[in-house]
């Protein structure tokens, strides 16, 4: 069994902060130039190995489900109408048969903590990931190289960020030189603090390979930062039994949450299948 049969995608929350683009569309399925935000995602777990993916969703966007619905009518259209290169298209992001699909629900927004505990009865093995598709990342995928470089305990993607940022994410607190190497261990990590709390300015990223102990601490948490139950703080209440390491990975990760990200995404999305179409 892979390291990452698993992968987990919360993907329940409602993208108010892209209303009116998200009133009938989830934010999960906004296009990043030629593909929906999720595709990256699904994508990149793949690369990773992951065997059975497990979308923690919400009865209100049932567009999410009818995404990743294989649509074989669709398809033989497509080709009886002599539209082959479609069909290819559509065949590439088809998952095969030896993926698992599962769905389940988060009724509330009590968290990315809560979210994740939703998946709990479907993870199998010793460790799984977590991806937050709001955060894509081009060029190298990080999950695989993520992967590959796992040992034990919690690991997160991580990157630099200015320091009036720190409050819009997890930090480090970082027990090695943060300038070297691409796996930084850490003793800690705090949701959201202020720049002058703030224990770095290396910031957590929406991808986590978990060992399965963090269900016991996510059963026992209580609401942190906003009010929500923090994956964040379990992983921090785990830090003390178990290795948690940061992984400076070396894609380019776009906040696809806001406008100004999902532009720029697509953007370097351009660029890169512009790239990929000179090189054939
Ligand atoms: C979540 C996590 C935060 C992390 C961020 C990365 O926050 O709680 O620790 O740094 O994702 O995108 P959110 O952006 O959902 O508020």
């Amino acid at each position: 069994m892979s390291v990452l049969d698993t992968v987990v995608f919360p993907v329940a929350g409602r993208g108010t902060r892209l209303l009116p683009l998200t009133k009938s569309v989830p934010k999960e399925l906004l296009p990043v130039y030629d593909k929906p935000v999720l595709q990256f995602a699904v994508e990149e777990a793949l690369a990773a190995g992951a065997k059975r993916l497990v979308f923690v969703t919400h009865a209100s966007k049932p567009a999410i489900g009818d995404y990743l619905r294989p649509d074989d009518s669709l398809t033989e259209t497509l080709r009886s109408d002599g539209k082959a290169r479609l069909a290819e298209a559509l065949d590439a992001i088809t998952l095969g048969r030896d993926v698992e699909v599962i769905f389940t629900e988060q009724d509330e927004p009590l968290g990315l903590g809560h979210a994740v505990l939703m998946a709990a009865d479907h993870v199998r093995g010793d460790a799984f990931g977590v991806i937050l598709p709001d955060d894509v990342i081009l060029g190298e995928p990080c999950l695989p190289e993520m992967a590959a470089a796992y040992d034990s305990g919690h690991m997160i993607a991580a990157m630099d960020v200015a320091a009036q940022d720190v409050k819009k994410y997890g930090i480090f607190r970082p027990l090695t030189d943060t300038s070297l190497g691409r796996v930084v261990r850490a003793s800690a990590l705090v949701e959201k603090p202020s720049p002058e709390d703030a224990p770095s300015r290396l910031a957590a990223v929406g991808r986590y390979i978990l060992d399965t102990r963090i269900f016991d601490a996510l059963r026992q948490l209580s609401p942190g930062a906003g009010g929500e139950y923090q994956l964040t703080d379990a992983i921090a209440a785990d830090a003390t039994s178990m290795n948690l390491t940061g992984y400076r990975f070396s894609g380019e990760r776009h906040d696809c949450g806001s406008h100004a990200g999902l532009l720029g995404a697509a953007n370097a999305r351009a660029a890169e299948v512009t790239q990929a179409v000179a090189a054939e």
